[in-house]
């Protein structure tokens, strides 16, 4: 048996032949691909504009640059990747960690209390949680009533929708991320996307994102002017190509997620101890499928379960250790937030295998494997 990992890409033959069409083509970067991507990805997202850049964490940083300012106060979730908040401090800006819900998403009624008790508090950063897309007309009403800038982090989320908004359309916020990280559900190697219906932003980002440059023919053939401070943060022509062809095969992926998620439900439901992060929703683009157990219940602890399944060639995961907990933000004096509910889920929760590739006899095997080691 091969290792089973909590998650992993779907590389396909028409996938290597995109990506070896690229390759003995004349443009590896700044070709053509960058901008097909970039319009499919708007088009699949409903978005009027994406930008493409190297990971999801770029784009986080350049969509911190154009929404903050040093000092903005920033509402976001301690349950996500560090990426998330890291990209507050960037640019100097401060997080407020907020507690979660039942389901792992940032709790948007805590949300409300901070915002009526701070008037400093500038932005909200959402993550849609393992693909589950958070409550719109919240955000919505919490953008109008408090006049916040709304970021919403879709790493998880492409091919999510709730009401007819699909995530990434950014129709309840300025901006939105998405990563197309290995694990994520739609590959480009590294690769990241900033998708946004403000022709402003738009502008900025692609200035940004190279260099703070722009050219400037009027002057001379070879001419740019350098406005701002930039980096390189470009997608290759050669990453686009994997996603241009993935992307073609996106809904597919997430339907398999889907029905693998639904298998897992079913097989939870009668054990006592087990508990599905949520019950099954069709809007969950399924990126993660996480479980909360009652190790109280069983003969093993979280880290014994970890191990031991190891042994058994399935490599469980976690998502995510409470960013305010982290060492650098203890410097920085966060990690006595009340988070009772993120406390809670750090002790039960565990993501168990989902990828499109995942059999389901592989999925028996891990939860059988499971259910052995917790009563062993
Ligand atoms: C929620 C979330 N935000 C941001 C990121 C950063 O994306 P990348 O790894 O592409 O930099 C990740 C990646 O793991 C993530 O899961």
């Amino acid at each position: 048996m091969n290792i089973i990992p909590y998650g992993k890409q779907t590389i396909d033959d028409d996938d290597i032949s995109a990506v070896t069409e690229v390759l003995k083509s004349d443009f590896l970067t700044t070709g053509p691909k960058i901008k097909e991507f970039e319009e499919k990805i708007a088009q699949y997202c409903n978005s009027k504009y994406c930008v493409s850049v190297s990971n999801g964490t770029a784009a986080l940083h350049l969509a911190s640059l154009v929404l903050l300012k040093e000092g903005d106060k920033v509402l976001t979730t301690p349950n996500s990747f560090l990426a998330t908040s890291n990209s507050i401090l960037y640019v100097n800006a401060k997080p407020i960690f907020v507690d979660i819900c039942e389901d792992g998403n940032i709790d948007l009624d805590l949300c409300e209390e901070e915002l009526k008790k701070d008037s400093e508090i500038k932005a909200l950063y959402v993550v849609h949680f393992s693909g589950n897309p958070i409550n719109q007309k919240k955000l919505r009403y919490l953008k109008d009533t408090y006049n916040v800038k709304i970021l919403e982090d879709c790493a998880h989320s492409i091919g999510a929708s709730i009401e007819g908004i699909k995530a990434g359309s950014c129709k309840n916020s300025s901006m939105s991320i998405l990563s197309f990280h290995p694990v994520k559900n739609l590959t480009t190697g590294e690769g990241g996307a900033i998708t946004t219906n403000c022709i402003r932003h738009y502008k900025k980002l692609i200035q940004l994102r190279n260099h703070g440059m722009n050219a400037n023919p009027d002057v001379a053939p070879w001419h740019y002017d350098m406005n701002e401070l930039g980096f390189n943060y470009r997608l290759t022509d050669i990453s686009c190509a994997l996603g241009l062809s993935q992307l073609k095969k996106l809904d597919v992926f997430i339907e398999k997620r889907k029905n693998l998620a639904k298998k897992y439900d079913k097989l939870f439901k009668d054990i006592e101890g087990i508990y599905p992060l949520y019950k099954y929703t069709n809007n969950s683009a399924y990126h993660l499928y996480i479980v909360k157990i009652d190790f109280d219940l069983f003969n093993c602890n979280k880290k014994e379960l970890f191990l031991k399944l190891r042994e058994k060639k399935i490599f469980l995961q976690y998502h995510y250790i409470p960013i305010n907990k982290q060492p650098y933000y203890k410097n920085l004096a966060y990690g006595n937030e009340n988070t009772p509910m993120m406390d809670n889920y750090y002790k039960k929760a565990i993501s168990l295998p989902l990828f499109p590739k995942l059999s389901y006899e592989e999925q028996d095997y891990v939860i059988k494997s499971i259910l052995e080691v917790l009563n062993d």
